[in-house]
Formats: C-alpha cells, structure tokens, sequence
C-alpha cells in the first residue's frame, strides 16, 4: 500500500511504499528535505504535520522528539512511517540533481593515523563513477549485515581525486575497530552519497562562524577548503573545540588557513588540557567560547558540528544569543540506532 504525501508550502506531492520513511521516500523521488542523522537522533527532519497520522518503529518516538512536540504535532520524518496520506510544512533543500546519492563500491587508498584515536581514510571511486557532493555533506559505509556508518567528507568537492573521511576509534566499535585494526590499503568497501543538508551557503554575504567537536571538523575543513578554492567573500571564525591537544588532530591545517586566507580566525579550545600540552588557548567547551567571543550571534551564519550533546547544547545556547534558526546549520553524527540499543557503540562522523 502507498500513501501520497504533499509538502507545504511547495505543493510538491510524492508517494511513499508500505512501511518507508516520509524522507527516504522523498529523497528517492529528488525530492531535498532538511535532514541530518538519518536516525531520529538530531531533529534536522522536525516537520508539522497539517493532515494525516504517521507511526514510528517499534511504536516509539525517536529520540529527537518529544511527547509535546509529537502532541503538537510536530512528526520526524527521517523515522515517520505513514498510516494515511499526509500534508506537512517543510522548506525544501534546492540541490541539483546530479546530487542523488549514488552506491558504489570504493577502493582504500590509504589509512593514516592523525592521532592515537583517529585515522584519516583515504577512498578512491571507480573511474566510471562520479559523485557529486556539496562541501559539508556525508557519505554511508554499507555493511555486509545491511547496517550503515555514516562518516562525513572532509575534502571538497573541486578536489575529489579521492574522498577523505575522519574516522574516530569508538571504545567497543565493531566497524571503527575494524578500520583501525584490520582495514588496509586496496580493500574494497561499499558506499553510498552524498547525504545530508549540512554544506556551506556560498550565496550568503553574512559573516560566518564554524563551531567544530572533535571530527566534526571533517565537514568543516570541506567547506573551508572550498571557500578558498571559489574565494568566498565573508569572514569565517573557526571555533575548533576537543578535549586534550593531541586531539586537534590537524591543529597545523587552520593555523596554515590563518595565513593563507584573508579573513579566516582559528580558535581552538581544549575541554581538559593536559600540563605536557603547555596550553595558554582557550580552554572550557567549545560553545562557551563562541559566546564569551561574540555574546549577540544575530549577524552570523552559524555552522555546527559534532557529538549530539554538543550540537544540542550549542544550538540551545545560540539561539539564545540572537542566533537566526534559519542561520543556524548543524550536523550532528549520531549513535547508530542498533548498536545504540546493543552497547552505547558510536557510528561517528
Ligand atoms: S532526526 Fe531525522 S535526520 Fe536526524
């Protein structure tokens, strides 16, 4: 059975198969909504719904949204199953559509260690394939038993030799461990992209601030690189926040941007600096440093990215300090659903 789905305010209509999500049904047909996680987790997809009723599997809401919200009739669709056609109000994502995401299998190029847990991997496409991509946006790693780890790109889109991905060792991670201890060079992995709204608004004349957790830097790098490459006009300040120094895994890349580029800031910020890292930066979290910078975020465009909790505290504080909802794009790399309910094991990106 197929129910149809009108999005409001475009009036774009599309049908959604028996027991798919509102998104992955829109996105099959191009059809570009807000989205994020893919897993419930972030609330990019938060939807209202005008008319109709939707479920959620295993009967409960996903962690993004909450009773009220669902009472209010707020719906995720990156998890919402229809049980009846519906209308909902949702802006729409214009990409082009040579941005459909595309499988492929990939080759590794190379693995390297950026530091004691986190390896920068390098992926080749097959020569027939292209995947276009915007800077920001992440890829799937398909896995053998059907699940998925999503790791965002780090390279841009004008230098896509090969793709770059920053992939952190996750305590009691079946997949990271296995990229740590067993993967090599010339393996074959299956992947799927590009995904996601999170990329750079290059049309924007407004001052911009990039707030980066730990590999959350990954997509941020991507769009730093390509506002070089296309020569982007306003000023970037990149807030880079971890915990100890040696966590900065590329600390020298934004420190080189300094010099590079006009109009680029780099701050980095450790959470608990170690006495050997003889740090005299910032320390503290990273969103307390953004704000003790610039307490009236109303003129910024804001990109965030990182650990869910960081996302959430950053997009709260934000808001708070003047920061445009429309203006404020985040990327949180979320727990993957079925390892969550295992062990608390982290698919990150
Ligand atoms: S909650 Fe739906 S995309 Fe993250």
């Amino acid at each position: 059975m197929t129910f149809e789905v009108r999005i409001r305010p475009s009036g774009h209509r599309f049908l959604v198969g028996e027991g798919e999500s509102v998104l992955d049904a829109a996105l099959r047909q191009g059809i570009h909504l807000p989205y994020g996680c893919r897993f419930g987790g972030c609330g990019e997809c938060k939807s209202r719904l005008l008319a109709g009723r939707v479920r959620y599997p295993e009967g409960e809401l996903p962690e993004a949204l909450t009773p009220e919200e669902a009472a209010a009739g707020f719906a995720l669709l990156c998890q919402a199953v229809p049980e009846t056609d519906l209308e909902f109000e949702s802006r729409e994502v214009r990409l082009a559509d040579d941005l459909r995401p595309v499988r492929t299998p990939t080759k590794v190029v190379s693995i390297e260690r950026l530091s004691p847990d986190v390896c920068r991997l390098r992926l080749k496409l097959p020569e027939t394939i292209r995947m276009a991509f915007l800077p920001g946006q992440y890829i799937e790693f398909l896995l053998d038993d059907g699940r998925r780890r999503a790791f965002s790109l780090a390279n841009a889109p004008h230098d896509d030799e090969t793709l770059e991905l920053h992939i952190r060792l996750v305590e009691g991670g079946a997949f990271t461990t296995w990229v740590f201890e067993k993967l090599e060079p010339k393996a074959v992995l299956h992947i799927e992209g590009p995904f996601g709204s999170f990329y750079l608004r290059e049309d924007s004349e407004r001052p911009v601030l990039m707030v980066a957790g730990g590999t959350g830097f990954a997509p941020l790098k991507a769009m730093i690189e390509y506002a070089q490459a296309i020569g982007f006009a306003p000023p970037i300040h990149l807030f880079w926040g971890a915990r100890a120094k040696e966590d900065l895994y590329l600390d020298a890349l934004p420190r080189h941007w300094e010099q590079s580029m006009q109009r680029f800031r780099y701050t980095p910020v450790l959470s608990e600096p170690r006495e050997s890292d003889h740090w005299h930066g910032e320390t503290g979290l990273v969103v307390g440093a953004v704000l003790k910078a610039y307490p009236d975020l109303a003129p910024f465009d804001i990109y965030l990215s990182g650990p869910p909790a960081m996302v959430e505290a950053g997009r709260t504080a934000f808001l708070s300090a003047g920061a445009r909802e429309d203006r404020l794009f985040s990327d949180a790399f979320d727990f993957a659903a079925d390892t969550r309910r295992a062990l608390a094991e982290q698919g990150n990106r």
